[in-house]
């Protein structure tokens, strides 16, 4: 069977916070964020928020326009490292909350190329004949894993959640080719301290000895971050004989804007054909690739024709590209 995809959806907390508040937080200035990272605000989940209540609205947008009933969803992928708890899974509660009573739910986690890996997946259950309609979310709060008072990290993670309905057809095959990548050696690079097996939330010096927020080497995530998008976008452009000039559109995970930049001009791409939404919304990991997409599809910037390229890479490392026929 071919694949094609029929909706797409996201979602976000109503609350803004600017750099200028993050300021008042942490030794930091809106000039120091904004000239290294591109980020200007990020949306941070209230009271009542969590990850499977943004990922239940992402997929609700996305189920309304591709005008599929929840009921109908064979599969349901919820691509997370924010999970509302270790298990059960994300996607059995939004499950519950959307109603999709016939699907198989289980969540991913390849951190910020988490939605990539969803991709790669649901194309090859589509492609088996095993379902015909797949409903799969990114979704995060990382404003929960940061230690606030880490002016390293606290700057860089928002939260939000992305959804995309892909459907078996018989037409035109539109997930023109996924490859996904994992290169575990570098895996204390980017890592959640607490709340696993080895910092359990259950063992009082977790806590104590505060083992347990999100840690980064960012200078050497970034370098190997430059490289790896590179290395995911061009297997994308070999595999389907094209070059960088032949994308409408790349859609890259927003993580820095220095990152993005470095990417499209290893592959001669111009700023017009970036997609970005990192100065509104920040780093929001696996959903932040969903979110852009959704909105460059609502807003009528990414045409039907088009050639676009999405590229992540991130925790683990886990990195990949897939390349879409829209
Ligand atoms: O999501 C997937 C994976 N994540 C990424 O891809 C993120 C990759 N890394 C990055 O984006 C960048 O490395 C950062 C934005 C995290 C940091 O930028 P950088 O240019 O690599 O800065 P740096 O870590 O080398 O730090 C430079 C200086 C340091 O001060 P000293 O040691 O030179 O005095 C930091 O302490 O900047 C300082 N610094 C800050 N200053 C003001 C670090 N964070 C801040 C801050 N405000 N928020």
């Amino acid at each position: 069977m071919n694949v094609r995809i029929t909706g797409t959806g996201s979602a976000l907390p109503a609350r803004i916070l600017t750099n200028a508040e993050i300021s008042q937080m942490v030794d930091t200035s809106d000039e120091w964020i904004t000239t290294r990272t591109g980020i200007r605000e990020r949306r941070i989940a209230a009271e009542g928020e969590y990850t499977s209540t943004l990922a239940a609205e992402a997929g609700r947008n996305a189920l309304a326009m591709a005008g599929v009933a929840a009921e109908e969803i064979d599969l349901l992928l919820v691509s997370t490292v924010t999970p509302d708890f270790p298990f059960p899974s994300t996607a059995c509660i939004v499950q519950d909350l959307l109603g999709a009573t016939n699907a198989t739910a289980f969540d991913l986690s390849a951190a910020c190329a988490g939605f990539i890996f969803g991709l790669s997946v649901a194309d090859k259950y589509i492609r088996s004949g095993a379902v015909k309609k797949i409903l799969v979310i990114g979704a995060e709060v990382l404003s929960r894993t940061v230690d606030w008072r880490d002016r390293n990290t606290c700057v860089l993670f928002g939260d939000g959640a992305g959804a995309v309905v892909l459907e078996a057809t018989d037409g035109e095959h539109e997930l023109l080719s996924t490859h996904t990548f994992s290169k575990g050696a570098f895996w204390n690079l980017l890592y959640q301290q607490g709340s696993g097996s080895r910092n359990p939330a259950t063992d009082r010096r977790t806590i104590d000895e505060e083992r347990i927020y999100l840690t980064m080497e960012g200078n050497d995530v970034f370098k190997h971050a430059v490289r790896a998008m590179e290395e995911a976008s061009t297997a994308a452009l070999v595999a389907n004989g094209i070059s960088g000039t032949d994308l409408s559109f790349l859609i890259p995970h927003q993580a820095n804007q220095r990152i993005i930049d470095a990417t499209a001009k290893r592959l001669g791409i111009g700023p017009e054909r970036l997609v970005i939404n990192l100065d509104r919304y920040g780093n929001t990991s696996s959903a932040s690739i969903p979110i852009a997409l959704d909105e460059a599809h609502r807003n009528g910037v990414i045409k039907s024709g088009n050639l676009v390229m999405m590229v992540a890479f991130g925790a683990g490392f886990a990195y990949g590209s897939t390349l879409v026929r829209w």
